[in-house]
């Protein structure tokens, strides 16, 4: 994978951030801006209301019907910075007093010069804050004067829009701050990975565990899944260490028989010589043929116990009959005679079916070479009533073996003493494997009248 395509955590947190970053920034920004806005408000009705006062205190002494506005009240009208549009003053007797031709309407209630009212309303189509006072006139004592200042509402935002506009540029410029340090504070976080890396690093082909207490709880599900991984390899490291270390056990004595032969029928000067010292060649031949393989399924068998095969429910009572016909063949070549006892009615257990089959034929194998010419075996199945355990049986009237050996058997390599020539002493140890690894036990027990029976207990699926 390129270093481009290759995903960052420090990019995807930032990437991860942004969204609810940019949402507050923008929830900030309204809540900034409605603040500001209702600021503004107040401190222009406030504007407004003075206004309206400062006016109206010049106006109450001096205004008859027909006169013009003093000039400072003027002045204060058409020359507000911010922009005073509409005023008019109206006497209750007279009529308007003064001002251009808008029509101001009037609020729902009437303010004094104490308190003027502040209401919204609309001049010419445009919507317009206004402040309206009446006062009694000075001069005519029977008679009121109304005077309302109004200013449109559109410039009330662009005030609260400045605020936003100072706050805004704050804002961003705190959140980049805080997302770069959240940056530095990822690079530096993620240190805490260092010790577990350069222990890793630090390693030759050692696989030991790397879990250690330095390692942080976030990290933890990851550092044991390497330890697995670690264990596995080291499980498949001794089972190839013993492998070879098998081999080299079992292949040793037969190979050096083999080359002492060869050498010997080919320096023979007679043919007898020659003669004798070929015909040992084929049982060493075939006790290393026979010690391969048994190498290899033992290997095989034992390799699957960390990826255990797919194991399918089988009926044996259907699948045996067919494994014994493979051995009926083997039986009657060794002059053995061979009989299937199986209950009627499935027999349904969980194994995989490879194993099924060479577990019965290294068991049927040492029966007929126990039983020997003339003996007779038995391959069978049993359903104990009421049991949860289906038992497929392999039973002989060879000299069996003591009772103090049981143990014994399944052990690699192990072969009783004056077991007959030519086994590798590995069927037992690859039958215990499979059954093992299909959750089943495997019994001895002496026949009736005499030779070795060979349960192996399925639990019934
Ligand atoms: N049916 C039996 N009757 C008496 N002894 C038995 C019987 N089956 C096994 N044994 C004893 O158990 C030993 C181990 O058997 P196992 O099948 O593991 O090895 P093996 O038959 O010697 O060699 P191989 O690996 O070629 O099968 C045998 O050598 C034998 O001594
Ligand atoms: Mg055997």
């Amino acid at each position: 994978m390129s270093a481009a395509a290759r995903p960052s955590l420090r990019k995807r947190l930032l990437a991860l951030l942004l969204v609810p970053v940019v949402a507050i920034i923008v929830g900030a920004s309204f809540v900034a801006y409605s603040v500001a806005l209702g600021y503004s408000d107040r401190a222009q009705d406030q504007d407004l209301r003075e206004d309206v006062q400062a006016m109206g205190k010049m106006l109450q002494r001096s205004l008859r019907p027909g006169e013009s506005l003093p000039d400072q009240a003027r002045f204060l009208i058409q020359y507000q910075p911010d922009g005073m549009n509409f005023y008019s003053v109206r006497s209750e007797r007279h009529g308007a007093v003064y001002g251009p031709s808008q029509h101001i309407p009037e609020g729902p209630r009437t303010g004094t010069l104490q308190a003027p009212a502040l209401y919204d309303t609309r001049v010419e189509g445009v919507a317009v804050r206004a402040a309206a006072v009446a006062m009694p006139s000075v001069r005519d004592p029977s008679d009121r004067v109304l005077l309302t200042l109004a200013e449109p509402l559109s410039d009330r935002p662009a005030r609260a829009r400045q605020i936003l506009m100072i706050i805004l540029p704050i804002l961003v410029a705190v959140v980049a701050l805080l997302l770069g340090a959240m940056w530095w504070a990822v690079s530096v976080g993620l240190r805490v990975l260092d010790p577990l890396t350069r222990r890793l690093a630090s390693r030759g082909d050692e696989l030991r565990p790397v879990t250690a207490l330095d390692v942080p709880t976030e990290i933890l599900p990851l550092s044991q899944t390497i330890d697995d991984l670690l264990a596995r390899l080291r499980d498949g490291k001794q089972l190839q260490e013993r492998f070879i270390a098998d081999a080299a056990h079992q292949l040793r004595t037969p190979l050096a028989g083999l080359s002492l032969n060869v050498e010997r029928a080919t320096s023979a000067t007679g043919a007898v010589a020659r003669d004798a010292a070929l015909a040992l060649l084929p049982p060493l031949v075939a006790r290393m043929s026979r010690s391969c393989s048994q190498l290899l399924t033992l290997s095989r068998v034992e390799a699957a116990a960390t990826a255990p095969p797919a194991a399918l429910p089988i009926d044996l009572a259907r699948r045996l009959p067919e494994h014994a016909g493979d051995a009926l063949q083997q039986a009657a070549e060794a002059g053995v005679e061979f009989g299937f006892d199986g209950p009627p009615g499935p027999c349904v257990v969980t194994c995989d079916e490879l194993g099924l089959q060479e577990l019965v034929a290294n068991l049927v194998d040492n029966a007929i070479t126990h039983a020997g010419r003339g003996g007779s075996v038995t391959l069978g199945l049993r359903r104990p009533s009421g049991g949860r355990e289906i038992v497929l049986f392999v039973e002989d009237d060879g000299p069996g073996i003591d009772e103090a050996l049981y143990p014994r058997l399944g052990d690699r390599f192990f072969r009783a003493p004056g077991a007959p020539p030519g086994g590798s002493g590995l069927g037992l140890a690859i039958v215990r494997r499979i059954a093992g690894q299909a959750g089943a036990r495997v019994q001895f027990s002496q026949a009736d009248p005499k030779g070795l029976r060979v349960e192996v207990l399925f639990p019934a699926a």
